[in-house]
């Protein structure tokens, strides 16, 4: 049989690879991002109980609806702002199927899906199975910092949708007030679909507050937010997120959400509802993680890599150039056969894999990992 590719560019993800190469090479694995200790087991009882009070069934289409009332009350408390829970708040199997319906659902042949490199690698890959085509803006390391300029001349009549992300993966770069403003000021007047991809949204440092599409007012009226439980609870393997937007574009949402998944996971909605009664689970996230931000770096200060401390999420990228002039994933590929130690080179996410000599580590792992870490980048 012959077929041709929808998708020809696409092969094995980078973190499949690097992953594949970490265990096999018995090397510590800062390369995929997930969280390398355990949910909370308060959490873990809650989804037990559910599934013993017999959540096991399908839950509505949109979500157990304690939850999505539980998601409300949390916009509402940290950023002074409404959803409706019953039009506006849909869950889902993870932020991933969030953005990949969000794209289906609104995105079409010949249109333009504007985004940001380096990028998360689920965006693309949607975009292009619509027949739309992705227009990337590349942002430069040390700081990647939006051009929004180079923004403007970019939008016309065939954009169809921006799609943001902050704190950002893999750059660990936040967008700021002005930047949201600059956002919310291009994307008046036009038809333009904001898609704000947030999960890192309680993973952000050094008292910064995190400027969600929902506080400036015409961008909410034209964005969907996605958020993931994984990457807040420490339960990446559940895969199960939200997003939201105002009714119309929620309609829309939910008209392919239905005959996609149809509805999620019933029992962990039911615990995480339980769970999320409790603001302090979320509200601490950011120093839990600016500790071991703040120690990893502390321990590799007098290395020859260079960097500047991630401002949110938990990736940091280390800039190897004075090191070796290598690409940056022979690079990688080295340190984790010869030195035992796997992390992601940023090429893969960036336009035409420009490489800046820079890569990056995942630092949600346990202190004993970050400082056997630590050691192996202080040899190099
Ligand atoms: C920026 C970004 N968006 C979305 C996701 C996917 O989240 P989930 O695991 O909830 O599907 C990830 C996961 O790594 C991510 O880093």
């Amino acid at each position: 049989m012959q077929h041709t590719s929808k998708l020809p560019n696409v092969g094995t993800t980078i973190f499949s690879v690097m992953s594949a190469l970490a265990n096999q090479h018995n090397a510590i694995n800062l390369s995929q991002g997930f969280p390398g200790f355990s949910s909370d087991k308060k959490l873990m009882d809650l989804v037990t109980k559910a599934m013993h009070s017999g959540y096991n069934q399908y839950a509505p289409m949109p979500g157990n609806m304690e939850l999505r009332q539980r998601i409300a009350n949390k916009f509402d408390f940290l950023y002074g702002t409404s959803y409706n829970p019953e039009t506006e708040i849909t869950v889902t199997a993870g932020a991933t199927q969030a953005i990949f319906t969000i794209i289906s659902a609104f995105v079409r042949q010949e249109d333009e899906v504007i985004i940001f490199k380096p990028a998360y690698d689920c965006y693309q890959p949607a975009i292009e199975l619509q027949g739309a085509k992705t227009i990337s803006i590349q942002l430069n390391a040390p700081n990647y910092k939006v051009d929004w300029n180079a923004v403007k001349q970019k939008i016309n009549r065939k954009t169809k949708m921006i799609i943001i992300n902050t704190p950002q993966n893999p750059s660990g770069s936040v967008f700021s007030e002005a930047d949201m403003l600059q956002l919310q000021a291009l994307t008046e007047n036009t038809n333009i679909i904001v898609l704000s991809d947030e999960v890192y949204e309680h993973i952000i440092f050094d008292g910064k507050k995190h400027q969600s599409a929902c506080l400036f007012s015409d961008l909410k009226a034209r964005s969907f937010i996605t958020a993931s439980f994984g990457k807040t609870f420490h339960n990446t393997g559940w895969k199960i997120g939200y997003c939201c937007a105002p009714k119309e574009l929620m309609e829309e949402f939910r008209k392919v959400h239905q005959f996609n998944v149809f509805s999620v996971n019933h029992p962990m909605q039911k615990g995480l509802a339980d769970y999320l009664k409790e603001p302090s689970h979320y509200l601490e996230l950011s120093g839990f993680y600016q500790e071991k931000r703040d120690l990893f770096l502390s321990w590799i200060k007098d290395s020859r890599f260079q960097f500047n401390a991630a401002k949110g999420t938990y990736f940091q990228v280390l800039d190897f150039s004075e090191i070796t002039q290598e690409y940056d994933v022979d690079f990688a590929k080295r340190l984790t056969i010869e030195n035992g130690l796997a992390s992601i080179p940023l090429s893969v996410f960036n336009d035409n894999h420009k490489d800046d000599k820079v890569l990056r580590f995942c630092f949600a792992k346990t202190e004993d990992t970050l400082k056997r870490a630590a050691e192996i980048l202080n040899k190099i």
